[in-house]
C-alpha cells in the first residue's frame, strides 16, 4: 500500500477572471485529501471513498464503460467521485506505460467536495503520486501537477484551469496566469473558511459569468478590473500588509457578486465577517454556494460565523507549505 496526501486551496484573489487569461493568487490550505492505493494484477479498479462529505461508498468495477459501479447513489455524485479516480488511473497507466494495471484505492478527505476548496484537485494529485509510486515511479512535481491538470481538463470537458492542481501539487502560494503558473513568498495568512453546506455547479457558474461578458462591456470590464485587483494583491502579498489584503478580497467579492455568483448565504457569512473585524471576506471558487474566506488573527469571525444562521461550518485554515505528501 502507498499513501499520498495532497492539500486543498483557497483562491485568494481572481478566480473567475483567471478563465480569460487574468491572473489568479491561491494558497494551499492543511485541510487535506489521503489516497492509499495498492496494485491489483487483475486490471479492476476498486475505490472505497469513506470520507469525502457523502455517505460513505464503496465500488467495484473494471473500469469500462458498459459495465458501471453498481451502486445505489446518484448517478452525478457517483460520475463526480469516480470521474476523477478514473482518470487520474488513465494518467498512472500513460505515464508508466502499465496499460492493464488494477488498483484497491481508498480516500479519505477533510475537504468538503464541491465548496471551492480544491476537493477534485487533491484527490487526483494524491491519486497519481501514490499510484505511480506504487509501481515504482516518483514524478518530479511539475510533472504531477501537469498530469493532475490534464485528468481535470478532462474529467472537466475542457472547463479547467491550472490553478488548483498546481497549487495542490506544490503548496504554499502560487500565482497562475493562463499556462504560467509560480509559487510566490506569502506570510502565513489568518484565514477563516465560512462553509454554507452547499455547493456550486461551477460549468453553469462560469457559463454564467462567460454570457454577460459576451452580452455587455462593463461585465468584460468587471472582469478586467479583477485583474487589477490580483495585480495590487500581489504586492500587498509581498509585503504581508493583511490591511490591504482584505480590502483587496472586499473589493474582489463586490466585483465576483456583480458578475452573479455569490448567493444570499455567502453574502451573509461576507458580512458576518466583516462585521466581526476581519480585515476583508470573500467568497472562494465558483460560488453560488460552499464557501468564503476570510482574514483575521483573532478568535472573533470563526467565533461569529458559528453564530451565522445559514454557517454550516466554521474553521481556520493554515497555510500548507508542503503539497503533495510522501506517507508510506
Ligand atoms: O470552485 P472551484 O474550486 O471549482 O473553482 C472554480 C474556479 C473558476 O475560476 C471559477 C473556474 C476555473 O476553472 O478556474
Amino acid at each position: 500500500m502507498t499513501l499520498s496526501s495532497a492539500p486543498g486551496k483557497v483562491y485568494l484573489l481572481g478566480e473567475h477572471a483567471v478563465v480569460y487569461g487574468e491572473p489568479t493568487v491561491l494558497c494551499a490550505i492543511e485541510q487535506r485529501a489521503r489516497v492509499g492505493v495498492q496494485r491489483r494484477d487483475d486490471g479492476k479498479l476498486r475505490v472505497n471513498a469513506e470520507d469525502l462529505s457523502l455517505d460513505g461508498f464503496t465500488v467495484e468495477y473494471d473500469g469500462t464503460a458498459d459495465e458501471g459501479p453498481d451502486i445505489d447513489v446518484s448517478e452525478s455524485l457517483l460520475d463526480a467521485a469516480m470521474g476523477y479516480v478514473d482518470g487520474a488511473i488513465e494518467q498512472v497507466r500513460d505515464v508508466t506505460g502499465n496499460d492493464e494495471v488494477g488498483f484497491d484505492v481508498t480516500i479519505e478527505s477533510d475537504i468538503p467536495l464541491g465548496a471551492g476548496l480544491g476537493s477534485s484537485a487533491a484527490v487526483v494529485v494524491a491519486a497519481i503520486d501514490a499510484a505511480t509510486r506504487e509501481l515504482g515511479v516518483t514524478l518530479e512535481t511539475d510533472e504531477l501537477a501537469e498530469r493532475a491538470y490534464q485528468t481535470e481538463y478532462q474529467v472537466q470537458n475542457g472547463q479547467a484551469s491550472r490553478a488548483d492542481t498546481f497549487c495542490s501539487a506544490t503548496g504554499g502560494a502560487v500565482r497562475v496566469e493562463g499556462d504560467d503558473c509560480r509559487s510566490l513568498a506569502a506570510p502565513d495568512l489568518p484565514i477563516v473558511i465560512g462553509f454554507d453546506g452547499g455547493a456550486g455547479d461551477t460549468g453553469q457558474l462560469v457559463a454564467g459569468v462567460r454570457s454577460l461578458r459576451d452580452e455587455y462591456g462593463f461585465a468584460a470590464d468587471t472582469i478586467e478590473a479583477i485583474g487589477d485587483v490580483v495585480r495590487n494583491g500581489e504586492a500587498a502579498l509581498a509585503d504581508g500588509d493583511l490591511e490591504e489584503l482584505g480590502r483587496l478580497m472586499n473589493f474582489n467579492h463586490g466585483l465576483l457578486s456583480a458578475l452573479g455568483v455569490s448567493s444570499r448565504s455567502l453574502d451573509t457569512m461576507v458580512w458576518a465577517a466583516r462585521d466581526a473585524g476581519a480585515y476583508g471576506a470573500k467568497l472562494i471558487g465558483a460560488g453560488g454556494g460552499g464557501c468564503i474566506a476570510a482574514l483575521d488573527p483573532t478568535p472573533e469571525t470563526e467565533t461569529a460565523l458559528s453564530f451565522t444562521p445559514g454557517c454550516e461550518d466554521a474553521f481556520r485554515a493554515e497555510l500548507a507549505e508542503t503539497g503533495v505528501k510522501r506517507l508510506e
